[in-house]
């Protein structure tokens, strides 16, 4: 974990990325007192009431933390937060009052929160909380010198976040801290995620540059875009070929679920061992020839991008152009075949989240 006074910069991303990460604190049956304690003293205040500041709101306020969440005039959450019982300020008054800003924002309003209510609000040795890496490396936020910069990073959304803590359990966290001018911020970042209950779980300690690059590698490779795309072409593959498309959409999306589920809790070769030997038979003669399936050149590009800050810079460019290109493609794929096929088999089921009458894309 850097102890720097500077923010870290994409030229240090592919050393960060090999630095990578080390495991700090296996499971513990806490949050503790003494976990806590060093909380305590302090006034945190959640910036935003979404995914994240809920959840997170609601844990450490359950472990015995004092939290005030912090929202504009504008916000159609400040009844959501008081009715859920939290004390709301705004924003520019929360700052000025907390000695820990939790950033739950989405990362796209980093910049602007740095430059209108950290930079002239925040009292000096206040500690940033951010929950992802990237407004940070990506060098788009810049905080002032005197304030702490910590990241403490669930892996998993809100949701899970809320559900496991209030089953006694915890998600992992990756925990990094960028700026250090008083010598407290490790001790508070650590205490934070325990606060949340994901010292329940795994704490790693790594940099924001490290979990920037694999949190966006994963994402883009794998777990939000590869995974779906590898999906979407076999779901295409079998209806050219004449399979209707439900029945297509439920061997190659919907049954998706019952494998993930095997794999969280089992691994590769545990779902291996609790599926069909037929379906292992064929599952491991496309294992052994996964090169013909996937590009592994393809796979290095999105890294490289991720890497040389090409992706960021895309996405800046994109943002400031109004999402032009984001909204077009929400469109397209939200037109694909697989939806519509994918509202009729979800409407088999009712008791799924959403229900029968789920749009599958409420935007
Ligand atoms: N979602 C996840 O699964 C996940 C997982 C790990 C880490 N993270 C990280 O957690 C952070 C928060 O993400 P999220 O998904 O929880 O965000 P989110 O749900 O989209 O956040 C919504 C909240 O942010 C407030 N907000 C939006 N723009 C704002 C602005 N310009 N100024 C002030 N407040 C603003 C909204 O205010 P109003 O109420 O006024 O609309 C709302 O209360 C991000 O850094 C994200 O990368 C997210």
């Amino acid at each position: 974990m850097t102890s720097s006074t500077r923010p870290e910069r994409p030229s240090d991303a592919a050393a960060a990325l090999r630095e990578g990460w080390r495991l700090i604190a296996g499971p513990t049956p806490g949050p503790t007192e003494a976990d806590l304690a060093v909380l305590r003293s302090r006034r945190i205040v959640m910036l935003g009431f979404g995914n994240q500041a809920r959840a997170q709101a609601m844990n450490l306020r359950d472990a015995g933390v004092r939290v005030a969440v912090a929202l504009r005039a504008s916000s159609g959450r400040i009844d959501e937060a008081r009715r859920e019982s939290f004390e709301v300020l705004e924003p520019e008054e929360a700052t000025a009052l907390a000695d820990l800003v939790i950033v739950a924002i989405p990362d796209r309003a980093h910049a602007e929160a740095n430059e209108h209510l950290f930079r002239p609000f925040a009292r000096s040795g206040t500690i940033l909380g951010f929950l992802h890496g990237h407004s940070i490396h990506a060098g788009e936020v810049v905080p002032r010198e005197d304030l702490a910069v910590i990241m403490v990073a669930p892996k998993g959304p809100g949701s899970t976040l809320r559900e496991r803590f209030v089953q006694g359990q915890g998600i992992p966290a990756l925990v990094a801290v960028a700026q250090d001018p008083r010598g407290d911020a490790r001790e508070v970042a650590l205490a934070f995620a325990r606060g949340i209950g994901c010292g329940r779980s795994g704490l790693i300690e790594t940099t924001f540059a490290a979990e920037t690059i694999a949190d966006l590698f994963g994402e883009q490779a794998v777990l939000c875009g590869g995974v779906l795309a590898l999906a979407s072409s076999a779901f295409e593959v079998l209806v050219e070929r004449g399979a209707p498309p439900e029945l297509a959409y439920l061997e190659c999306i919907h049954e998706l679920k019952q494998v993930v589920d095997l794999l969280y809790a089992r691994g590769p070769s545990g779902m291996r061992a609790a599926i069909s030997e037929t379906a292992e038979f064929g599952a491991l003669e496309v294992w052994s020839r996964r090169g013909d399936l996937v590009d592994r050149g393809r796979l290095e590009a999105i890294l490289d991008a991720i890497l040389s800050g090409e992706f960021s810079r895309r996405l800046a460019a994109d943002q400031r152009s109004r999402d032009a290109w984001l909204r077009t493609e929400r469109r397209n794929a939200d037109e694909a075949p697989l939806e519509p096929a994918g509202r009729a088999v979800r409407s088999l089921m009712p008791w799924l989240e959403g229900g029968r009458d789920a749009p599958g894309t409420p935007r």
